[in-house]
């Protein structure tokens, strides 16, 4: 059926049912059945007498072929996992990862019934309208430096949200894309690891792309790139770009021995955090004022209540005054 999709995809004009047959060494009846097919999984393609075929739309379609289709990323995006509906990427990727999957096998579901968020939220993940992809890593790293892979996916999505929208996200660190003041993209980073060791690194990413509206309660603090430039976007390109950023970033922290530090000046420019007030969760809440991000990639904030200098290693950090998701 694909090959038939190649086919109807080089052909600018029509294409004969006979054509496509003869190229491919079948019957017309089973290129008509491919047709079919093609059509049920949502492609739209249209047929005339004594003309033949002709694909009309295929930028929106979304799909594991779609996906590989173009995609310039040599290492992170093969293979592709497509689930039509599933609980969560990340956890299937997991599963997939345990029977063996190689770096940089993706799991991207058009829609997930039990999207995880950080802090054990739920994710909302419905069809058609964002890109929801788990992204497998096998990096020769302690599970402790895991944390700057977290870093890394943000910067990449910022650019290539950046890179095929023209819009421009921020990162509020240190790992939730912000457009506008609202969140935008989700970032959870899981692992399977010993001690000493890290068997694999599952990053997922969630990002509302085509989203029209969300449900109560996520509407002040939730966004879409629709929303914020009231145009819809290619799931697919979005994804591609990511991916390419996201390897381009993960292969020179390979060579760089694991270091953030090389990312430092590129992070800081997309990072919205430094300057603002904070809220600082972890074992003690307090109100502070974020001034830098350290080479390794934790955050320098002021205390208000006693001046003090403090480094917040991970937990949350929720912006005051500004819209947030915490
Ligand atoms: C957060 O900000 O709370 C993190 C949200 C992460 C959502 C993504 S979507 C793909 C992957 N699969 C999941 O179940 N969650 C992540």
């Amino acid at each position: 059926m694909y090959r038939i999709l190649e086919f109807l995809r080089q052909e600018k004009g029509f294409i004969s049912g006979e054509e496509i047959g003869r190229k491919l060494d079948i019957s017309r009846a089973a290129v008509w059945k491919g047709i079919k097919k093609l059509r049920e999984e949502g492609y739209v393609i249209e047929a005339v007498t004594n003309k033949g075929y002709r694909l009309i739309l295929h930028d929106t379609m979304y799909n594991e072929n779609e996906i590989a289709q173009g995609l310039v990323a040599k290492r992170l995006g093969r293979p592709v996992y497509f689930f039509k509906e599933t609980d969560t990427t990340n956890s299937r990727l997991r599963d997939i990862a345990a029977g063996g999957a190689p770096e940089g096998a993706i799991a991207v579901a058009e829609q997930m019934t039990a999207g995880r968020g950080r802090r054990g939220r739920h994710w909302e993940a419905p069809a058609g309208s964002g890109i929801w992809m788990s992204i497998l890593l096998r990096p020769n790293i302690f599970p402790s430096q895991a944390s700057v892979l977290t870093l890394l996916a943000g910067l990449a999505v910022c650019q290539g949200i950046e890179e095929e929208t023209g819009l421009t996200p921020s990162i509020k660190w240190p790992n939730d894309i912000m457009l506008n003041g609202k969140k935008l993209v989700g970032i959870l980073t899981e692992m399977e690891c010993e001690m000493q060791q890290t068997h694999f690194v599952i990053v997922g990413i969630g990002i509302n792309v085509n989203t029209t509206e969300f449900p109560e309660g996520l509407m002040d603090v939730a966004t879409s790139l629709y929303l914020e430039s009231g145009r819809t976007f290619s799931r697919k390109n979005i994804l591609q770009r990511v991916l390419l950023n996201f390897e381009k970033l993960y292969l020179e922290l390979l060579e760089s021995h694991c270091s953030f530090a090389p990312f430092l000046d590129r992070y800081k420019e997309k990072c919205a955090t430094i300057h603002q007030d904070v809220k600082v969760l972890g074992k003690e809440t307090f109100f502070a004022q974020a001034v830098d991000i350290t080479p390794d990639g934790e955050l320098v904030v002021i205390r208000k209540d006693n001046g003090k200098k403090e480094v917040v290693f991970s937990g949350e950090v929720s912006i005051r005054g500004g819209k947030t998701s915490e």
